[in-house]
């Protein structure tokens, strides 16, 4: 065991832990963040997505020592009771069916929001591809992207949302 000190949502923590333990068990059971979930362990779904300085990355399968920078899990999206626009889209979409997958998806949307702004659908596709939902919500996740992009524009402008219709 060792001490671990971890930048999570806006707060640091030291914990003493196993240096090998995967930071997603860190986070759920040390921590008490429910956002990321265990689907495989084996980086392979993408439920357990949390961002380290904004990049998506896998919490099954990396060692809490070797997270090198600021985490921000599901919990940390929303800022003074107002929810990122990709929650609010995902809200507006009404995207989950079961939900398992969806902090996953949220997740690796904002961090896709962030390096490209205006994906097309291709782009949003590829972008969204590792990440699995055994209830096929993938159209829905692809509009819903789609709208928070525009609403992030629209912020970014300064005019009012302009929400095509919802292909479901
Ligand atoms: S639980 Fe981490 S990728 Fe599946
Ligand atoms: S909503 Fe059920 S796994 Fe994606």
């Amino acid at each position: 065991m060792s001490d671990v000190t971890l930048d999570v949502n806006g707060e640091t923590h030291t914990l003493d832990v196993d240096s090998s333990t995967p930071l997603l068990y860190v986070l759920r059971n040390d921590l008490g963040l429910r956002g990321p979930r265990f689907g495989c362990g084996l980086s392979q779904c993408g439920a357990c997505t949390v961002l380290v300085d904004g990049v998506a990355r896998r919490s099954c399968t990396l060692p809490v020592s070797r997270v090198d920078g600021e985490i921000t899990t599901l919990e940390g999206l929303s800022g003074d009771g107002e929810l990122h626009p990709v929650q609010q889209a995902w809200i507006d979409d009404q995207v989950p069916q079961c939900g398992y997958c969806q902090n996953g998806q949220i997740l690796t949307a904002k961090a896709l929001l962030d390096r490209n702004p205006n994906p097309t659908d291709e782009e949003i596709r590829q972008g969204m591809n590792g990440v699995l939902c055994r209830c096929m919500t993938y159209y829905r996740i692809q509009a819903a992207v789609r709208h928070a992009a525009d609403a992030m524009a629209a912020d970014a402008s300064g005019s009012g949302p302009a929400r095509e219709e919802v292909i479901r």
